[in-house]
């Protein structure tokens, strides 16, 4: 403020040097004291100071009258908001051959023979307009310095503004990245990127903490905490986790920011970090991760702006990761129901145990050699892994004969396909598996059944477990009988391209016919339905 008002102030006392032909002198008018002296005599007289500075209207005045001498006070406001007062000595009437000149000479310093040099070389003003001048010249002053004043305003609000709008955008963004299958890693990587073009940090880093143990999920979880950051981050995760430590943080302790006085205390244990801001990325009570601004890219101090953009950003990558979280722990449900009822058809026919699997795994290839998008190939896992849950349903007595089936046990065993689809249909996740369940033994040319649907009347997705479900039935062994060679195998599915199966699907089984032997032949502990993990 100083320094803005000193360079303030040499214009405009050049201005009024020019306007009246005599330097001013300037006083604060919060002091009392000289601003800024000029060699006019008396100028730095401290009773002028103390004249001025009880000026109270704002209209120029003479605050010292000696018969031929004034002394005129124009009170000025500078667009810093400093008020100063101008002051300066004029003569009014020419001085007379012999004249005493005592009482001017003391009002201006000088002896009287000096004051004589001085007042022979000033210009006689009559006091009226003397008065009406100053009066002009503080008006025209005011309106610069009020114009000035404005011009700041303006810039600093087009700054703000500016900044409002780049953090605008960058909620904006945030806000189109939340879609529940983006990955909150992937989030936060974008997060930090925009961030560092937005705040005046050095760098800038996300602690993602672990959201499941070890062993205990089936989707894809973090198990370990991890560290993102952009730019030149200070500290490593471990380091980071100490930080959190000692900053005693919690999920709802709000946007904590430190600056180079609560650094340069004695136990802080991360030199390189000058300044900080850290907000936690969580849900209620319930923390996700911390996000943390370090060091102010210019050496200077982070503040409320900086720290409320942040605290908006870890509360919107919270609620989303809280959403995630919250979509893998159905999903795990669902894997866990999934199990439940596959345990069962193989609880119910052990001669098929791994059935339900391998189809399920094969359909899956199949679907990828015929180009189905991600959602497909995990509706195609569930619905090979449920296709025969209606045989839950079936008298076991006809399930397990080994041998050849009458027609009426047969008709029973055709029954499982509309007692499947009983099971699941009111359940709503599995609406998406119903058609593969209910249809899964049509046939191409009409010969199957339940409804004896022929070509595209079939649901593609039973058309796609179809092929996997015969080929599994062939080339198992069964406590009866071998599973038969793939040769043979082969054939029959060759022949029955276009008749029993659709072609397409039957093309997308040789095309694949390598690694889905590999697949068949390969036993599987786990269960996951999180079909992304093992495509
Ligand atoms: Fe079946």
């Amino acid at each position: 403020m100083e320094t803005d008002a000193a360079g303030e102030l040499a214009p405009l006392a050049e201005t009024l040097r020019r306007t009246f032909g005599t330097p001013f002198s300037y006083w604060s008018r919060d002091t009392g004291e000289l601003s800024h002296a000029t060699f006019q005599p008396g100028s730095n007289d401290p009773l002028r100071g103390q004249l001025s500075r009880a000026l109270v209207g704002s209209d120029p005045q003479f605050i010292q009258d000696e018969d031929s001498l004034l002394v005129m006070a124009i009170p000025l406001s500078l667009s810093t908001g400093e008020e100063v007062v101008a002051t300066a000595a004029f003569m009014t009437r020419p001085v007379a051959a012999g004249e005493c000149l005592a009482a001017p000479a003391v009002m201006l310093g000088l002896s009287e023979e000096k004051t004589a040099i001085w007042m022979s070389r000033q210009t006689i003003w009559s006091p009226e307009a003397l008065h009406r001048l100053a009066m002009a010249v503080q008006a025209q002053i005011t309106a610069e310095a009020r114009s000035k004043k404005l011009e700041r305003e303006v810039e600093k609000l087009s700054h703000n503004l500016a900044t409002t709008y780049e953090e605008i955008c960058l909620l904006h963004g945030v806000t189109q990245n939340l879609r529940i299958s983006a990955d909150d890693e992937y989030l936060c990587r974008l997060v930090l990127d925009w961030l560092l073009d937005c705040l005046p940090a050095k760098s800038l880093a996300v602690q993602l903490l672990p959201v499941a143990r070890e062993g205990e999920n089936t989707y894809k979880a973090r198990t370990e905490s991890i560290l993102l950051s952009s730019g030149c981050c200070p500290i490593n995760n471990q380091q980071f986790t100490e930080l959190i430590e000692q900053l005693q943080l919690n999920a709802g302790c709000g946007p904590r920011v430190m600056n180079d006085r609560a650094t340069a205390v004695d136990g802080w244990k991360f030199p390189e970090i000058k300044q900080l801001i850290v907000v936690s990325i969580a849900e209620g009570d319930r923390v996700f991760g911390w996000l943390a601004a370090f060091n102010h890219r210019d050496g200077g101090e982070f503040g409320t702006v900086e720290a409320s953009l942040l605290n908006s950003i870890g509360a919107m990558v919270g609620i989303h990761a809280g959403n995630r979280d919250l979509y893998r722990e159905q999903n795990e449900f669902l894997a866990s129901v999934v199990r439940a009822l596959t345990s069962a058809i193989d609880a119910k026919d052990p001669y098929t145990c791994g059935h339900s699997d391998r189809v399920a795994r094969v359909s899956v290839r199949l679907a990828k050699e015929l180009g189905c998008d991600p959602a497909m190939l995990h509706t195609l896992y569930m619905a090979g892994l449920l296709h025969d849950i209606g045989k839950i349903g079936i008298d076991d007595a006809v399930l397990r004969k080994p041998g050849k089936l009458t027609d009426e046990e047969f008709d029973q065993i055709k029954q499982h396909p509309e007692l499947g689809y009983r099971i699941l249909a009111d359940i709503r996740q599995f609406a998406s598996v119903l058609p593969a369940v209910l249809h899964h033994h049509e046939q191409w040319d009409g010969r199957g059944y339940p409804f004896k649907l022929t070509g595209e009347q079939t649901p593609r997705l039973a058309r796609i477990v179809a092929v996997a479900d015969a080929y599994d039935a062939m080339s198992s062994d069964r406590p009866y009988r071998k599973g038969m060679d793939s040769a043979k195998v082969d054939e029959i599915l060759r022949s029955g391209a276009g008749k029993q199966w659709d072609p397409d699907v039957v093309a997308a089984f040789f095309a694949a016919r390598g690694d889905i032997a590999a697949m068949s032949a390969q036993e599987r502990a786990n269960l996951t339905l999180d079909v992304q993990q093992w495509v």
